[in-house]
C-alpha cells in the first residue's frame, strides 16, 4: 500500500541531486508495497518556494519526468548545495479517486504549496472537514481524503500565525478520524518537518557522524491532565525543554521518516518507532516528540527508544535473483532455520519461545484459542489448527479477521487470541486485535516485522524471523509462520508424557525440514514444464484434505494473485457436494495426496475425478508407488516424506514455484501483482 519517505539534512550539506536521489531511492525501496503513482516535494531554488512533482505510474516515470524538468535549469542547478532542507515523498495506492497526478501525494493546501502532506491510511471524516473548509472558502482540486489535511493545516495557521509548525500539525491531527501516518512540509517553516501517526506505521531514522549520546527521546505532553503520581496538572510545558539534541555540540544530523524500515536501513540503523498520536517535530535540527495528553488507559512510557534495527541492506536487495519472489522461495531452507534458531534444541527435544514463555501457564489455563489473520496468514491458522487441537486438547477456532469483526464474535477474558500477520500492520487483523483487547483476552502476535503495530499492541508474541519479505505474494512468511505455531504446539505439550513420541517425531521433522525443502526446490525444471502446460488455461482447482487442505487454499491463492487466473482450493471431502460438476477432461486439477490417515479418502476423490475424464496432477511423496499405480499416466511432483503436520510446508513450495513460473509465462509482474499491496493498511 502507500509508502512514505522523507529526508531532512540539517547542517549536512547535500546537493539538490543527492537529495533527489535519496528521495527517489527511498521510494524505490517502498515499491514492493504496491502503488500506482508517486510524488515528491523539495524546495525551489528561488523565493523560498516549494516545488511539487507527481506522476502516475512507477517511480522510474517520476524520476524521468523530474530529470527532464530540472535539466532545463529553471529550478536551480542540480549541483546547488543545500545545508538544511526537507524533502517529502510518497508512493500512492489509490483509495479515494483514481490514480492520477492530481490525486497523488504530496497533497497541497493551495497553489503556492504553503502546506504539503504525504499520507498513508484513510481519513474517515474527510467529508465533514471538506464541507467545513469549503464554507471557509477553500477550493478542492483532488478527490482524495488527504487534501483536507493540507488545507486544514493551512486554515488553522491562517487563524493564528503565532503557532509553531508542530502546534499546527497537532491541532490538525486532533480533528482527524481514521487511520493515518502523515509527514508535513511547509513553505512557512523551511528546514522543519513534522509527522504524526494513528493506526498506520511511521518511524524516524536518525543519522549522525558520531555515536548518538542517548538511546531514547523523551515524550512531552501539551496538556498533562493527570501525572503518573496522580497529581492533577494542567500545565503547558516549556517549549525549550522539549527538544532532543542528538549530539550535544555537533548539531549536524540527518533525519528520515518512513512507513517502512527497509527504506531507511541503507542510511542508518538507529530508528524510533512512533506510537499512535505521537507528533514528531524537527526544528533547528532537533527532534522532539509530543503528545496532547497522557493516555489514561495504557501505560505508555515517557520516552521513545532509539532502537537499532537489525535489517541489513543485502536482505532487501534481490542479489542474484531476477525477482524478490524467486529469492524468497529459494530462501526457505534458511528462513525456516532462522525461525527455529535458538528456540529448538534438537538434542534435548526442548523448545523455548522467549517472547511468550512467561505467559505459557496462563495460556495452558485458557478456555479456547482463536487464530485470526487474513489471506495467507489465515491459511497458516488452518494449516496448524489440527496440530494445536491435538497437542493442547483445547478448542481452536480459526477466523478471517474481517469476518471475525463483522460477526462481533463473543470473546472472553479466558480466551487466548493469536494475531497472525507477516507485516504486523494489516488493518483488519489490527482491528480484530483491538476488539479482543477491549474484551480482555490474552493476545499474542505472530509477526515478521519488529516494531509493527501488532507486535507492539499484543501482550506477547513470536517474531517469525523469516527476514524481510518484499514480494507481495507471501512465500517464506507462510512457511515460517507455520513453523512458529508448530513450535508453540510443542511447548504446550512438553509436560505430557503420553505425547512424547509424537513430539519427538515432530522435532525430528523440524530438524530435517531445511534439507527437505532443498529437495523440493530441485523440482524446479519439472514445475516450469508443468507451468507451460497450464498457463493458458482458464481455471485451476487444487484439491486435498486433512493437513493438505491449507496447501490447497494457499496454492490457489498464489495462482490467482500472481497469474490472474481463476483458481480455487477445494476440500476433497466437498468434491461431490458441488465442485464435481466442474470436472471434465479440460479442467486442470492439482491434487495433494500424501501418506496420512486421510490418504484413502483423498484417493477416492481423485478416482472420482479420473472416472469423469479428469487428469489430475499429483503432488505426492517420494517412493509412493501405490499412487502412481492407482492413477497411472498423470504428472507427479514428488516431495520428501515428513511428519504430517509439516508436510504442508513441503507441498506448498511446488505451488509457489508453479504460480511463479505461470506468472512469468503470462508476462505478469511477480513481485507486484496488479491491484495488490504488500501491507494492507485499510479495512
Ligand atoms: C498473499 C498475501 C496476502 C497476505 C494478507 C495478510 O500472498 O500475501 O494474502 O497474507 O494480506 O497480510 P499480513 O500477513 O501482512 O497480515
Amino acid at each position: 500500500m502507500c509508502g512514505i519517505f522523507a529526508y531532512l539534512n540539517f547542517l549536512t550539506p547535500k546537493t539538490r541531486k543527492e537529495i533527489l536521489d535519496y528521495l527517489l531511492n527511498g521510494l524505490q525501496r517502498l515499491e514492493y508495497r504496491g502503488y500506482d503513482s508517486a510524488g515528491l516535494s523539495i524546495d525551489r531554488h528561488l523565493n523560498n518556494g516549494v516545488m511539487l512533482f507527481k506522476k502516475q505510474g512507477k517511480v522510474a516515470a517520476l524520476k524521468a519526468a523530474l530529470i527532464d524538468y530540472l535539466e532545463d535549469g529553471c529550478e536551480g542547478s542540480y549541483e546547488d548545495i543545500l545545508n538544511c532542507h526537507v524533502g517529502i515523498a510518497h508512493t500512492r495506492w489509490a483509495t479515494h479517486g483514481p490514480p492520477n497526478e492530481i490525486n497523488s501525494h504530496p497533497q497541497r493546501s493551495d497553489p503556492e504549496n504553503n502546506f504539503l502532506v504525504v499520507h498513508n491510511g484513510i481519513i474517515t471524516n474527510y467529508q465533514d472537514i471538506k464541507k467545513y473548509l469549503e464554507i471557509h472558502g477553500h477550493r478542492f482540486e483532488s478527490e482524495t481524503d488527504t487534501e483536507v489535511v493540507a488545507k486544514l493545516a493551512a486554515h488553522i495557521y491562517s487563524q493564528n500565525k503565532e503557532l509553531t509548525f508542530r502546534q499546527v500539525v497537532e491541532l490538525t491531527c486532533q480533528q482527524l478520524e481514521g487511520a493515518f501516518a502523515l509527514v508535513f512540509k511547509s513553505r512557512y517553516f523551511p528546514g522543519e518537518c513534522v509527522a504524526s501517526r494513528r493506526g498506520s506505521p511511521l518511524l524516524v531514522g536518525i543519522k549522525t557522524k558520531l555515536r548518538l549520546a542517548v538511546n531514547h527521546v523523551p515524550v512531552f505532553y501539551s496538556k498533562d491532565t493527570k501525572s503518573r503520581r496522580g497529581m492533577e496538572q494542567n500545565t503547558l510545558r516549556r517549549e525549550t525543554s522539549t527538544e532532543f539534541t542528538p549530539l550535544g555540540e555537533d548539531h549536524s544530523t540527518e533525519y528520515f521518516f518512513s512507513s517502512d524500515a527497509s527504506a531507511v536501513v541503507e542510511h542508518t540503523n538507529r530508528v524510533i518507532y512512533l506510537e499512535d498520536d505521537d507528533v514528531a517535530a524537527i526544528h533547528n535540527g532537533n527532534l522532539s516528540i509530543h503528545r496532547i495528553s497522557r493516555s489514561m488507559d495504557i501505560e505508555s512510557p515517557d520516552w521513545r527508544e532509539i532502537s537499532t534495527t537489525k535489517l541489513e541492506i543485502q536482505q532487501i536487495m534481490k542479489g542474484e535473483y531476477s525477482s524478490f519472489m524467486l529469492k524468497e522461495i529459494f530462501e526457505q531452507p534458511e528462513s525456516v532455520v532462522n525461525t527455529m534458531r535458538g528456540r529448538v534444541n534438537f538434542k534435548n527435544e526442548t523448545v523455548v519461545l522467549g517472547g511468550i514463555k512467561d505467559f505459557i501457564p496462563d495460556i495452558r489455563r485458557c478456555r479456547r484459542m482463536l487464530l485470526i489473520g487474513c489471506g495467507t496468514s489465515y491459511h497458516t491458522a488452518l494449516a496448524t489448527r489440527q496440530l494445536l487441537e491435538e497437542l493442547t486438547e483445547l478448542p481452536v477456532m480459526v477466523d478471517l479477521a474481517s469476518d471475525f469483526l463483522d460477526r462481533k464474535t463473543p470473546i472472553f477474558r479466558d480466551d487466548v487470541c493469536f494475531f497472525i500477520s507477516q507485516s504486523g500492520e494489516t488493518a483488519d487483523t489490527l482491528a480484530a486485535l483491538r476488539y479482543c483487547k477491549s474484551k480482555g483476552s490474552l493476545n499474542l502476535g505472530i509477526t515478521n516485522t519488529v516494531g509493527s503495530s501488532i507486535s507492539r499492541e499484543t501482550d506477547c508474541g513470536v517474531h517469525i524471523n523469516a527476514g524481510p519479505e518484499i514480494g507481495v505474494a507471501s512465500t517464506k512468511g507462510y512457511t515460517s509462520q507455520v513453523v512458529s505455531l508448530v513450535m508453540f504446539a510443542l511447548i504446550m505439550s512438553e509436560d505430557r508424557l503420553s505425547l512424547q513420541p509424537r513430539r519427538s517425531e515432530i522435532i525430528s521433522g523440524l530438524e530435517n525440514l531445511s534439507e527437505h525443502i532443498k529437495q523440493v526446490l530441485q523440482q524446479d525444471t519439472i514445475i516450469s514444464k508443468l507451468a507451460e502446460e497450464l498457463f493458458q488455461k482458464r481455471s485451476l482447482l487444487v484439491m486435498g484434505r486433512g493437513y493438505g487442505y491449507a496447501t490447497c487454499l494457499e496454492g490457489a491463492l498464489k495462482i490467482k494473485e500472481l497469474t490472474y487466473m481463476h483458481s480455487e482450493g477445494i476440500l476433497a471431502g466437498e468434491l461431490k457436494h458441488g465442485p464435481l460438476a466442474l470436472v471434465d477432461e479440460m479442467l486442470p486439477i492439482i491434487s495433494i495426496i500424501t501418506r496420512s490417515p486421510v490418504y484413502d479418502k483423498c484417493m477416492n476423490a481423485i478416482l472420482q475425478v479420473t472416472a469423469r475424464g479428469g487428469k489430475p496432477i499429483l503432488i505426492c511423496e517420494e517412493g509412493d508407488t501405490s499412487t502412481e499405480e492407482l492413477v497411472p499416466g498423470s504428472t507427479y511432483i514428488h516431495v520428501p516424506h515428513t511428519v504430517d503436520c509439516l508436510q504442508g510446508i513441503l507441498t506448498i513450495i511446488p505451488m509457489q514455484m508453479l504460480a511463479y513460473h505461470m506468472a512469468l509465462l503470462k508476462g505478469c509482474n511477480v513481485d507486484c501483482p496488479r491491484n495488490l499491496a504488500k501491507s494492507v493498511t485499510v479495512e
